[in-house]
C-alpha cells in the first residue's frame, strides 16, 4: 500500500518524507487555509519539496468550464501537480476533457461505489473514498471502500483508489487488509503508526538488561 501524506503542513511533509516512507502528497482548500500561509505559496513549496511525487492540489471552481481552466493553471506549477476535482457532474466532465490533455486527475469528495465507477469511466487517476466522513454520519466508510474495490476489480479498471478522511490507526491497518492501492493518512496517524506500548517496554528491558550485562559495542 501507498502512503500518502494528507496535509498541506510543509514541515509535516519534510519530516515524514525524511523517513523514507512518503509516495505522495493529498491537499485541499481546507488543510491549506490550516498552515495560515498564502495559498500558492504554500502550493508551490510542496510542489517543490516533492518532486517525483503526485501532489494532489484541489480546484475551487464548481462549474466544468471553471475547473478545466483551474487545473490546466495548476497543472504548470509542477510535472507532479495532480488536480483534484470534487464528484459532480460538472466534475465529472472537468476530468473528461482533462484526461484527453493527459493532464492527471484525483476525483474528490467520493462517497459512494457508484460516484467512483463514474470517475473511472471518465479517466480519472486517482478516485478518493472519503472514509472517516462516511463514519461520522453513521455508516461504514470501510464497507463502502471495499465495494470500490471489488467493482474495480471485476473490470479491471485502472484508477487507483486512494482511501481518504482517514482518522485513526485501525482505519489504515484495516485499509492495507483490503488492498487499497493508496492511504492519504494525517501526520498525526502516520506518527502513531511506529508505535506499541510494547515496544516501549521491551526496549526498557532490553536496555536495562545490556547495562547490567555490561554489554558495549
Ligand atoms: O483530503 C481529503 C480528506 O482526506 C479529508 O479528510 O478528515 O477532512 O474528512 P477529513
Amino acid at each position: 500500500m501507498k502512503i500518502f501524506i494528507d496535509t498541506a503542513d510543509i514541515n509535516e511533509i519534510r519530516e515524514i518524507k525524511d523517513l523514507g516512507i512518503l509516495d505522495g502528497v493529498t491537499t485541499n482548500p481546507s488543510l491549506v487555509k490550516k498552515t495560515g500561509r498564502p495559498w500558492k505559496e504554500a502550493v508551490e513549496e510542496i510542489l517543490k519539496e516533492c518532486a517525483g511525487l503526485p501532489v494532489s492540489v484541489e480546484v475551487v471552481a464548481t462549474d466544468t468550464e471553471g475547473m478545466v481552466r483551474e487545473a490546466r493553471e495548476l497543472a504548470r506549477l509542477g510535472d507532479n501537480a495532480v488536480i483534484k476535482i470534487p464528484c459532480t457532474e460538472a466534475g465529472i466532465r472537468a476530468v473528461k476533457a482533462l484526461s484527453a490533455e493527459g493532464i492527471r486527475t484525483n476525483v474528490t469528495l467520493v462517497f459512494s461505489p457508484l460516484q467512483a465507477l463514474v470517475a473511472a469511466k471518465v479517466g480519472a487517476t486517482y478516485v478518493s473514498p472519503f472514509i472517516g466522513r462516511i463514519d461520522d454520519i453513521g455508516y461504514d466508510g470501510l464497507a463502502v471502500l471495499e465495494e470500490v474495490i471489488s467493482i474495480y476489480e471485476v473490470y479491471g479498471v485502472e484508477t487507483e483508489i486512494i482511501a481518504a478522511s482517514i482518522r485513526h490507526v485501525d482505519h489504515v491497518r484495516r485499509c492495507a487488509e483490503l488492498g487499497v492501492d493508496i492511504a492519504t493518512i494525517p501526520y498525526k496517524v502516520i506518527k502513531q503508526m511506529f508505535r506499541h506500548p510494547l515496544t516501549d517496554v521491551g526496549l526498557e528491558r532490553f536496555l536495562k538488561d545490556a547495562q547490567e550485562a555490561g554489554i558495549q559495542i
